[in-house]
């Protein structure tokens, strides 16, 4: 569902193993610098120097592990959800996640790192994933919230993830994209229809609103000023907009839509400003933030925890997909014999 858009410590479960030989020649690197600044597409088999497969092998797969995570909220509500019609489309968006992790996974396996590997780091805690997910999901108008304004931050930061330098994650980002789309409509519709509706149902709503408007404009990660690796980022052609100013798109296509529904955005500095052409907006709680990142979030135990549980417990259906190949490979060895 999204991409973390500030480095974090870099994870030792996460080391990539380099299928092309990454003996540095002033050539290869000027191969890759001159398609790099001609806009083209760094392939799987191409050079690539060492730090900028490390920095995709941890940016896909925290991107990976977030849309896996990123079920759980919501999962959370398919058994609660209040008509046919709405678990109906809460499973296929929840779904599409699951997705959208499997496609992300296999954009990093092609940077030579295994898909043990990432779940290893992800599952032993040194891989992070979206810290937004570490919040709660407490009543029915979360999942519409989630939707508009979680998967709405998510599309800001993903669309230009399609423009990528590397081929794999850029080509993964076009359909996700298309499927991000859906899961924001859905959430907006769903509160429309709630605020239509009785006024203990609009509170939910701008409840719902108030808890999680801070914490998607924290989605963008850190102000540029103290985003240290965005810059070489940058220069690769993997991050196309800064966070500070994905932020100010997304503060700006959001207010009209927060107009639209009858919502308040909970900032009292947030206005139009004419001379910046933008809307102006409070200050984010960075401390709040970094403390949710660094495992003191409400849900991080508990999102870890399922994570884990979920895992195991497929341990079955993996074992029996195996035996069924060998099964298979066996019988096709008889055959040709
Ligand atoms: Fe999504
Ligand atoms: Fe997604």
């Amino acid at each position: 569902m999204y991409t973390q858009s500030f480095n974090v410590p870099d994870s030792p479960g996460l080391k990539s193993v380099p299928l092309a030989p990454s003996t540095e020649s002033a050539e290869s690197q000027a191969r890759f610098d001159n398609k790099i600044d001609a806009d083209g597409k760094i392939e799987p088999q191409d050079w690539m120097p060492d730090a900028y497969r490390k920095t995709l092998v941890r940016q896909i797969s925290q991107h990976a592990h977030s849309e896996i995570v990123g079920m759980l909220p919501e999962g959370n509500w398919i058994s609660r959800a209040p008509s046919l019609k709405r678990k109906a489309i809460l499973i296929a968006k929840v779904q599409d996640e699951g997705g959208h992790g499997l496609y992300l996974y296999s954009a990093a396996e092609t940077l030579g790192t295994s898909r043990d590997q990432m779940l290893e780091g992800l599952h032993s805690g040194k891989a992070k994933y979206s810290s937004i997910f570490n919040y709660p999901t407490l009543n029915w108008a979360d999942m519409g919230v989630v939707g508009w304004l979680v998967d709405g931050a998510a599309i800001m930061n993903q669309i230009p993830l399609c423009r990528c330098s590397y081929g794999p994650y850029a080509r993964a980002m076009i359909r996700v994209c298309k499927e991000e789309s859906f899961h924001q409509r859905q959430g907006y519709e769903a509160l429309l229809v709630m605020m239509q509706g009785t006024a203990e149902q609009k509170a939910m709503v701008q409840d719902a609103v108030n808890r999680w408007w801070w914490k998607c404009l924290a989605m963008f990660g850190p102000p540029d000023a103290d985003s240290p690796h965005s810059a070489q980022a940058m220069r690769w052609g993997i991050k196309r907009i800064s966070n500070d100013d994905l932020r100010q798109k997304f503060v700006d296509a959001t207010v009209p839509q927060a107009k639209v529904l009858g919502v308040t955005l909970p900032d009292p500095d947030l206005k139009w400003n004419e001379e910046r052409q933008h809307h102006d907006y409070g200050q984010i709680d960075w401390d709040e933030f970094w403390s949710t990142v660094n495992g003191n979030g409400p849900c991080n135990k508990e999102r870890l925890a399922t994570r884990v549980k979920a895992h195991n417990d497929g341990q079955w259906v993996r074992n029996a997909a195996l035996a069924y190949s060998r099964k298979q490979q066996t019988q096709a060895t008889k055959e040709a014999a």
